[in-house]
């Protein structure tokens, strides 16, 4: 597991090839598997695949020129109608989320988590253009696609960001 976390990089050039059905429903079982505050898993999944929609969200997103040549994206919503404290229900969507990356990475299907949670302005576009009911709160978008770049494995070690017994 560990080589996978290590693996997974941000992917933002894609090849012009679909993702398999099958590929998309592991990827989503992975995201439910994610840790949960009291195991509510208030979360809900929107699979965007049309290439039409697709382009639509990379004008709204504007870090998301990507999703012009993704195969697919995950919008990854949390209900707030299911847990109340809105800081659980966004941990739980970037669990989820990380767990949409690493299972993809695994699959050798190239992802990039766009944020969309807190920037009100993709809230209120994405929740609109998707029709999302009130109490849904979209929190990311995965975009999804076979690699068209490599990236190095990551090499993260910061030691100054680790602190024994004390500060
Ligand atoms: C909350 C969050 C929001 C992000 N939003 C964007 C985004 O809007 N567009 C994008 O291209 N990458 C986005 N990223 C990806 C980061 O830029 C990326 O993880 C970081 O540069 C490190 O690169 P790596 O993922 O290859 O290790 C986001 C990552 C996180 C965790």
């Amino acid at each position: 597991m560990s080589r996978l976390i290590f693996k997974r990089r941000s992917i933002r050039k894609f090849k012009e090839l679909a993702i398999p059905d099958e590929a998309i429903s592991q990827i989503l079982k992975a995201a439910m598997a994610a840790p949960s505050a009291n195991n509510i898993k208030a979360w809900h999944f929107v699979v965007i695949t049309k290439t039409e929609l697709l382009a639509r969200l990379a004008q709204i997103h504007p870090y998301g020129k990507m999703l012009n040549q993704a195969a697919a994206a995950i919008l990854v919503c949390g209900d707030a109608a299911k847990q109340s404290v809105t800081g659980y229900l966004h941990m739980d969507c970037a669990a989820a989320t990380q767990n949409i990356l690493l299972e993809a990475t695994s699959l050798d299907i190239g992802s990039v988590w766009l944020g969309i949670y807190p920037r009100d302005k993709r809230m209120i576009e994405i929740s609109d253009f998707l029709n999302l009911p009130k109490s849904i709160l979209p929190v990311s978008l995965v975009a999804l696609g076979y690699p068209a770049e490599y990236k190095p494995a990551n090499n993260p070690w910061q030691a100054e960001a680790v602190h024994y017994n004390k500060w």
